[in-house]
């Protein structure tokens, strides 16, 4: 700040830019497009469903049909890409999510669907254990702990089978030590070495994702209740950044910060530092308190768009964010 030329009142007035309307859209400094915006979507077995997700109002799993029909307004908005998040058949849980490798699972079903229908819509995919194992852990579990290394063994296998089937977007979303880089060689092994990867590179081990674990129903059976040997400490920041250099190193075409708004100071050291497309996560939690205020009358609507402007500040490119639709729809009438 010391290079700033501050003037001094009265003949500087910094009201006088905010004063009208044209002068205040001249001079702001960021904006929301609909070109940041990722949807995250919720997809189940069956047909023709649309299930309400009681702790996320207004946020629904669907069949592939009907995410089929769902997309159809996503694309025609133009929002970019969609990120996809499979609630797994309790009988077909097991210690070892074994389900995540099968090629004809529920994730790769809906990849194939979609690619089909909308060739051009970017689609995204978590790789993780959680939504396929029986304790709800990110990993394997060997003498009580989650086993780094035997999880990527499972991990780049997990990534082929979503790249084989369409993915556009490998987002490992475990924190495993050394995931990117194993991911990012064996799709390269395999000639996907065009298939990005996304890295959940700083993600904290952190209460705001509740909702979601209700969603993909991995909550009730998580092992220990807490995912913090795998996850970051809420307390640290110097941790982050090395968490994204060393995937930067292994491969990584952009990284992720999760959750969003209380890690704006994240996002923030994090672009500074290494100029990585660098998206943001506002999770379930953040969502259903937002939502839930709105819909209670306790916030004013407009409190959504302010929160994803909140972003662009800190210096985010992208924005996973449940109210992409929404916001998407009111940025059209604006
Ligand atoms: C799975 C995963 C989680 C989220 C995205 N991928 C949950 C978790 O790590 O427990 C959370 C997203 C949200 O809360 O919206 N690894």
């Amino acid at each position: 700040m010391t290079n700033i030329k501050v003037g001094q009142f009265p003949s500087t007035r910094l009201r006088r830019l905010r004063m009208k309307d044209f002068s205040r859209r001249m001079v702001s400094e960021n904006t929301l497009s609909v070109n940041d915006l990722i949807w995250p979507i919720f997809v189940c077995e069956g047909n023709n469903i649309a299930d309400a997700i009681k702790s996320m109002p207004g946020v629904f799993r669907y069949s592939i049909d009907n995410i089929l029909k769902e997309l159809e307004n996503v694309v025609n908005l133009k929002i970019p890409a969609v990120a996809l998040f499979p609630q797994i058949d309790h009988a077909l849980k097991d210690e070892n999510g074994s389900q995540a490798i099968d090629e004809n699972n529920l994730i790769c079903r809906t990849i194939k669907a979609i690619k089909q229908n909308f060739p051009d819509l970017g689609v995204i995919c978590d790789v993780a254990l959680d939504p396929y194992t029986n304790h709800g852990h990110d990993g394997i579990i060997i003498d009580d702990i989650i086993h780094n290394d035997a999880t990527l063994d499972i991990l780049e296998k997990q990534a082929l089978v979503q790249a084989i089937a369409g993915c556009d977007i490998i987002a490992p979303s475990d924190m495993m030590d050394g995931r990117i880089g194993r991911i990012r060689n064996f799709l390269d092994q395999h000639k996907h070495e065009d298939t990005l990867i996304l890295s959940y590179a700083a993600k904290y081990a952190s209460k705001f994702y509740g909702p979601f674990r209700d969603a993909i129903s991995s909550s009730g059976n998580l092992k220990g209740g807490s995912k913090s040997s795998y996850q970051m400490d809420v307390a640290n920041s110097n941790e982050a950044l090395r968490e994204v250099a060393m995937d930067i190193n292994e491969g990584a075409d952009m990284v992720m910060i999760k959750p969003g708004m209380p890690y704006l100071d994240i996002i923030q050291r994090i672009k500074s530092e290494f100029q990585i497309p660098t998206f943001a996560y506002q999770v379930s939690g953040e969502y259903s308190m937002i939502k839930g205020a709105v819909n209670n009358g306790w916030l004013d609507s407009k409190v959504v768009k302010e929160s994803l402007l909140s972003f662009k500040r800190a210096g985010a490119d992208g924005i996973l964010t449940y109210f992409a639709r929404e916001i998407a729809e009111e940025l059209q009438n604006d």
